[in-house]
């Protein structure tokens, strides 16, 4: 733990810490912009690394991870990286084996059908520490590559996505097989979510031990669930997990880091998510302004972060630039980070990512100014 602090004094001063400012509620000059996915396939010099390396070898790789998390940075002016990594490299770490096919994305080799799979599938003797020191490793590298320019993100897929993908073995479009499982065999979903749930807070933490300054966790998945489904076996696990980081950070004595919670298609749940001691609530691209409003009176501390359509960088810049304009309205230039309301897509116009960034600032600045 000693050496962890150590190297914590070590890394190069924060230079622009908008976004940390915007979680706290403190004052800021301009909005800070993100944008989920931005490293990745809409980047020529992203797909050149790729053509050499398979994707789960960058991500293994700290050296290039560090590199291609750089990428957009060089182009955009952002005010955060997010480390180069997948949600999947959990169920990896547990001893599942998941490639990355082209064109189709994720693929488990052995997907778990029935409870009893579980036993063969997943080790859970593993320990975060040991299975995915290559992502903490590439944190520690990419936080000196920064050299303070602005906070890195650290990140994890929580239990249900994870638990859904473990037993679809890729996408999919209704959950079936998996929310079959939270119907019939209930315990034992309840049993995985809370293995997975442990893990996951363990991987958080070593990642704020390498050096990572904010954390975003991806439930991806809400769209498939009912309410009712989401109060019972995602909520719980994501209010484990906001307290279990912050108790471990405190027992190890390191300094706290703001937590998002991205719950994509979570649009039933939202007053939920904003009293579940996440600082940042990520909002998806289908929620309503009016809903945006309702968040605001009720919870003027919760940071909202969103929610752009990523379809909308297809739109010519001067329609662009008048629903940035609308969006920064609604949300208003406090307690707030631009993104989009999901993954940025391949053929994302790279001018109008440009645009997007700096239109953000520009705009957001003039409305602190007045
Ligand atoms: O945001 C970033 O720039 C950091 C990197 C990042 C990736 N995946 C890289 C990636 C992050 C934060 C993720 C999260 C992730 N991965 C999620 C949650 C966010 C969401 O989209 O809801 C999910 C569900 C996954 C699982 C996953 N990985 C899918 C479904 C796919 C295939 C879909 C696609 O876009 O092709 C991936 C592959 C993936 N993860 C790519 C990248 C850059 C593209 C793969 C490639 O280079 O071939």
């Amino acid at each position: 733990d000693s050496t962890v602090k150590q190297n914590q004094d070590e890394f190069p001063s924060l230079k622009n810490n908008l976004i940390l400012r915007a979680c706290r509620g403190e004052p800021v000059e301009r909005v800070p912009i993100w944008i989920m996915r931005q490293a990745g396939r809409y980047l020529p010099e992203y797909l050149s690394i790729r053509s050499q390396n398979s994707f789960f070898d960058v991500c293994r790789t700290p050296s290039i991870c560090c590199e291609v998390t750089l990428q957009p940075l060089r182009r955009f002016d952002l005010d955060a990286a997010i480390i180069f990594s997948d949600i999947l490299v959990v169920p990896q770490a547990l001893g599942m084996q998941v490639d990355m096919i082209a064109k189709e994305g994720p693929r488990f080799a052995h997907p778990i059908n029935v409870p009893a799979d579980i036993k063969t599938a997943i080790d859970r003797t593993k320990q975060a520490s040991v299975e995915l020191k290559y992502v903490y490793d590439a944190i520690t590298l990419t936080r000196h590559a920064l050299d303070g320019r602005c906070p890195l993100i650290g990140f994890s897929g929580a239990p249900w996505t994870l638990m859904s993908y473990m037993i679809e073995g890729k996408g999919s479009e209704t959950h079936s097989k998996a929310k079959k499982w939270l119907y019939t065999y209930v315990e034992e979903s309840h049993d995985l979510l809370q293995f997975l749930t442990h893990f996951i807070i363990n991987h958080l933490v070593e990642q704020v031990c390498a050096g990572a300054q904010l954390l975003q966790l991806f439930e991806s998945h809400c769209g498939c669930l009912s309410h009712d489904l989401f109060v019972r076996f995602s909520l719980p696990y994501l209010r484990q997990i906001a307290k279990g980081v912050r108790d471990m950070l405190t027992r190890r004595q390191i300094p706290f880091v703001p937590l998002i919670i991205f719950a994509k298609d979570a649009h039933y749940a939202l007053d939920e998510l904003c009293s579940s001691s996440f600082d940042v609530v990520g909002l998806d691209w289908s929620i309503t302004r009016r809903q945006i409003r309702t968040l605001r009176e009720k919870y003027p501390s919760v940071t909202l972060q969103g929610n752009l359509d990523p379809c909308a960088l297809y739109a010519s810049q001067n329609d662009l630039e008048k629903m940035i304009k609308q969006m920064l309205e609604i949300f208003g230039p406090k307690n707030y980070i631009a993104n989009l309301g999901h993954g940025i897509y391949p053929d994302a116009n790279i001018d109008n990512v440009k645009h997007f960034v700096d239109t953000v600032h520009r705009i957001s600045k003039d409305m602190i100014k007045h």
